[in-house]
């Protein structure tokens, strides 16, 4: 989602905030723009569409000037048009804004009235054209911002320029991230410290509420009602080095294909080599053993491997477990239970919901624990007690290798948990944690043989709509396989628990519509779903089942396609079975042509509720 960064420099800044914008793309947008001061004058350029598009701009008309600010927009107020992208701009202040101000219409209605002009069907333009009312009334630059901020209602964070001001950035965080980077000689502002890595090491992440005013030399921050305060200047660990494809066509197959580094990596981290046990910090545990409840809240992809994870803490950890979406949990004032744990998972940590819902349970005195896997991030910084990811960065909008690894780390907690809630055995331990230590290679397998998924991917691809189905554990890999086919491929697509299918989506199958069912001989349940798919053909529709050897065989006379995979462990094969439908989204993808690492309309990290 949006992305912002803000430079006062001595260097020619132009270059500096498209590199910039281009570590910002991961986040997903739809239209991009910087704006610089030049001789004291606020010079603009944006593009619609793609950075390429700005950068071609850029080459027939470069800005000049060493403060400026960049932004890549992805629309919540107008259309992705040149006129929408940001900075927003009068002649004297230039604004570029992540997040949404709720009463823009008010404020427009009242600046309309003082005759101001509004090109836009923006939210962010209230913003340019309210510093600039207070500007012409006679206010300093920070006077003027801090007098509009205070008007500003919703979730944003900005960055901000003056005409005439070549030592002055001004940034605002409410609500939505934003870091400053110390250079030498040159400060900045940005969405996230990965921008920032590349110029510099030296982050500080504001708090919300928190203004910024930053020049070369120095960044003073205030709280909201101006009170100086001081904040953590900390060394980044993220890396400056650019992430590329490498030899791969897109993101979205090279993250798929690192699945087994990156998962080995996650589970190399709970697992110790030499004892074979796994290692979950004692805090969490104690916290884990104690609970009376544990409630897991994500969002879209994290989602679903929260609802894997579900299975596996109260099967096997018996501890009852409660699971909502973040957008829905924050609003619905959950009772929660004395000594519970809230356990939040999320690639970005930045993602809204989710951390709204964090400090929902933080003021129901919940223990907080999240996995995250992008560090330094704010659902980190906020919550009590934290697991990471070893994913990397993951830049395809379709998240693949962070869930993988997500459900990694979730099937460790889970197994740690169950081994100090006694609910298994040393035997039953020594063979899931097995299991989990087998996962990359047999991931690897899945990977390097994907020749029939890719050969049915083209007929995957001609279809309208597409039901993926599964049960226990592998239902929400089917909804995961729906949400990923939809997402890169834009066929309607839904995935659905094996045994509902006959209350409602058995209504539109005919043989026009494929049907992909996961489903392992292996399965305890496997016998159970054989009978959906048989009544799912007997109703003329096509299946693509994605089994082993033992579960292909059963039901060679009933399916269309089979992808076979080898036998795994029934308690780690939500995380594998996971893999083939990944792969199939992307084919299918590549056969229809879509962006696939940019899918429309979407964003990596939604900082926007
Ligand atoms: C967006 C992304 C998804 C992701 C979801 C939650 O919708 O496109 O890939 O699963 O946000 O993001 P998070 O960063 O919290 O995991």
């Amino acid at each position: 989602m949006c992305g912002i960064i803000g430079i006062v420099g001595e260097k020619e800044a132009t270059p500096l905030l498209v590199e910039g914008l281009k570590r910002l793309e991961y986040r997903g947008y739809d239209s991009s723009g910087i704006a610089t001061l030049s001789n004291g004058h606020i010079t603009r350029c944006r593009a619609k569409g793609k950075l390429a598009n700005l950068e071609k701009k850029l080459e027939k008309k470069s800005l000049e000037g060493t403060t400026g600010i960049g932004h890549t927009r992805w629309a919540t107020h107008g259309a992705p048009t040149e006129d929408n992208a940001h900075p927003h701009a009068t002649e004297k202040v230039a604004v570029v804004h992540n997040g949404i101000i709720e009463n823009y219409a008010t404020l427009k209605a009242e600046l309309e009235k003082l005759q101001c002009r509004f090109e836009t069907d923006t939210d962010t333009e209230v913003i340019a054209h309210l510093i600039t009312h207070y500007l012409k009334q006679g206010m300093s630059p920070q006077d003027a911002a801090n007098t509009a901020l205070d008007r500003l209602e919703g979730a944003f964070s900005l960055a901000i320029i003056f005409a005439g001001e070549h030592d002055l950035l001004i940034g605002a965080r409410h609500g939505t991230p934003l870091a400053i980077g110390y250079g030498e000689g040159e400060m900045y502002l940005a969405s996230d410290s990965y921008a920032l890595a590349p110029l510099t090491k030296k982050i500080c992440f504001l708090e919300d509420g928190d203004r910024v005013e930053v020049r070369r030399q120095s960044a003073k921050i205030y709280t909201n009602d101006n009170k100086p305060v001081t904040r953590e200047i900390r060394i980044t660990a993220q890396s400056g080095a650019n992430t590329g494809k490498g030899a791969y066509s897109h993101f979205m197959l090279k993250e798929i294909h690192e699945q087994p580094a990156v998962i080995g990596d996650t589970l190399n981290s709970f697992i110790n080599p030499s004892t074979g046990k796994i290692h979950i910090p004692e805090e969490i545990l104690t916290a884990l053993k104690k609970t009376p409840r544990l409630t897991l809240i994500a969002c879209g992809t994290a989602f679903y491997a929260c609802q894997v994870a579900k299975y596996w803490f109260e099967q096997i950890a018996r501890v009852p477990c409660e699971i909502d979406v973040a957008s829905e949990f924050r609003y619905r004032e959950a009772p929660m239970p004395k000594g519970g744990v809230a356990l939040f998972v999320s690639q970005s940590g930045e993602t809204l919901d989710t951390l709204e819902a964090l400090r929902y349970c933080k003021k129901q005195d919940q223990t907080i624990l999240s996995i995250v896997n992008t560090i330094e991030s704010t659902i980190e910084r906020e919550s009590d007690m934290v697991l990471h990811t070893l994913a990397g960065p993951e830049i395809a909008v379709a998240s693949t290798k962070a869930t993988t690894c997500q459900m990694a780390t979730l099937a460790c907690l889970a197994l740690a948990t169950a081994k100090i809630n006694g609910s298994i055995n040393a035997k039953q331990e020594q063979e899931m944690t097995m299991a989990l230590r087998h996962i990359p290679a047999t991931a690897a397998k899945i990977i390097s043989d994907d020749s029939a998924i890719k050969e049915i991917a083209q007929d995957i691809g001609k279809a309208a709509y597409v039901l993926y189905l599964g049960r226990g554990s592998l239902f929400p890999v089917a909804m995961e396989g729906a949400l990923k086919l939809k997402e890169v491929s834009y066929i309607y697509a839904e995935g659905y628990a094996a045994g509902e299918m006959k209350h409602g989506p058995i209504a539109l199958i005919d043989e026009n519509v494929p049907i992909v069912a996961l489903s392992p001989g292996s399965d305890p349940l496997f016998e159970k779903t054989a009978s959906n798919i048989q009544e799912a053909v007997a109703r003329g529709g096509k299946v693509l089942l994605i089994s082993d050897a033992e579960g292909a065989g059963k039901l060679s006379k009933l399916t269309k396609w089979n992808v076979e995979l080898g036998h795994v462990h029934p308690f780690v094969m939500p995380i594998l079975y996971t893999i083939p439908v990944q792969l199939l989204a992307y084919y299918v993808a590549i056969t229809k042509g879509t962006d696939v690492d940019q899918p429309r309309n979407l964003a990596k990290s939604v900082t926007v509720e």
